[in-house]
């Protein structure tokens, strides 16, 4: 008797393993009882460091995006390169370009001092990403929570897996098919570029030598831009000027006027291109709330791409440096 009660005790042990943490689930009260302020504490320093400059918005969007498409979202691509170890900060995308890496040092140090060694970096992250949108004026989202940090970087998947602004919609669609999303879950997370700026060598090309661009755009960009020599190769211009401090849906007002500023901006509204890809620019052109409604659940999609959880990875105490 007293075995078969242990057994089947032992079987609904099981089936709550299976079911519950162990089988890498991420939820929203992950942190309930271990860090009740986490949110308040990542929200209050994130509203804070886009008051200081309101470009970080962007820049921790666009972070958490770098972070999700390599090796999932586990905090790799904060690790700093070091002696016998190569880290994703210097990858094509990343290299000289993607920011936020002090202000991620700021939270964090602020979320260590409430909740000590609980916490992960890819979850403060996540958390930094949602908190910016909502500050830029964009929609919000819960954030399912439980990640944990790598203890290993990888440029080459950096390189292989964040796409580069010279994609054309087919590798874009493929790009993004490969991480489990749709052409239109693709289109909608573009959107993110309604914020921030990117650098001239990002935008020459297109501003030069392509034809399905706005002659007055691009002309107008000419003047920070040069076409040759590379002085002005890191001058930066806005995604969605005037309002490329603000998250509107006013992107894919830009993609109608052919006035997008990176080549795979464009492609995503091309009169050569797909007409299915042409009608979700409209539809997200038409009601900012069906673009805010599609970003946010697809942001949700995007952090939970192949998240550490469990007993694997570890919670990193500088978001930088692997833990010795
Ligand atoms: C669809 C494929 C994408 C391509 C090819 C792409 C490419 C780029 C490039 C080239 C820049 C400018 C970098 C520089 O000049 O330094 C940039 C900036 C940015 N990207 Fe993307 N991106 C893509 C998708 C995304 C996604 C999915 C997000 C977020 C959900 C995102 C968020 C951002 C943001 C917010 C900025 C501005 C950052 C700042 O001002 O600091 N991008 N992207
Ligand atoms: C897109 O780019 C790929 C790779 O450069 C190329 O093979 C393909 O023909 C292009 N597709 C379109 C539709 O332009
Ligand atoms: C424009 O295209 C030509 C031919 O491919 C190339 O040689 C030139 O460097 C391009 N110019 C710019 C500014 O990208």
């Amino acid at each position: 008797m007293a075995s078969s009660a242990s057994l089947r005790c032992s079987f609904l042990a099981l089936l709550f393993l299976v079911f519950s943490g162990a089988s890498g689930q991420l939820s929203p009260t992950f942190y309930a009882t271990t860090c009740p302020s986490l949110e308040s504490v990542v929200r209050d320093a994130t509203y804070q460091a886009v008051l200081d400059e309101q470009r970080m918005g962007a820049s921790l969007l666009r972070l958490h995006f770098h972070d999700c498409f390599v090796q999932g979202c586990d905090g790799s691509v904060l690790l700093d390169d070091a002696p016998g170890f190569v880290g994703e900060k210097t990858a094509f995308g990343n290299v000289n370009s993607v920011r936020g890496f002090e202000v991620m040092d700021t939270i964090k140090t602020k979320v260590e001092a409430a909740c000590p060694g609980v916490v992960s970096c890819a979850d403060i992250l996540a958390l930094a990403a949602r908190d910016s949108t909502v500050k830029l004026g964009g929609p919000t989202w819960t954030v399912p929570l439980g990640r944990r940090d790598s203890m290993t970087a990888s440029r080459d998947l950096a390189n292989a897996d964040l796409p580069p602004p010279f994609f054309n919609i087919s590798g874009l669609i493929a790009g993004f098919a490969k991480k489990g999303f749709t052409a239109r879950e693709m289109t909608a997370l573009s959107g993110a570029h309604t914020v921030g700026f990117a650098q001239c060598q990002n935008y020459r090309d297109r501003i030069y030598n392509e034809t399905n661009i706005d002659p007055l755009f691009a002309q107008g960009l000419k003047t920070g831009c040069a076409s040759a020599g590379h002085a002005t190769d890191a001058n930066l211009a806005p995604f969605d000027g005037p309002t490329e401090l603000v998250f509107d849906s006013s992107y894919y007002d830009n993609l109608v006027n052919r006035r997008g500023l990176i080549h795979s901006d464009q492609e995503l509204y091309n009169p050569g291109g797909k007409q299915s890809q042409a009608m979700v620019v409209s539809q997200y052109r038409s009601s900012s709330t069906t673009f805010f409604n599609e970003f946010a659940a697809a942001m949700v999609k995007m952090g939970k791409i192949t998240p550490l959880t469990g007993n694997d990875g570890q919670i990193r105490l500088n978001c930088r440096l692997v833990n010795t």
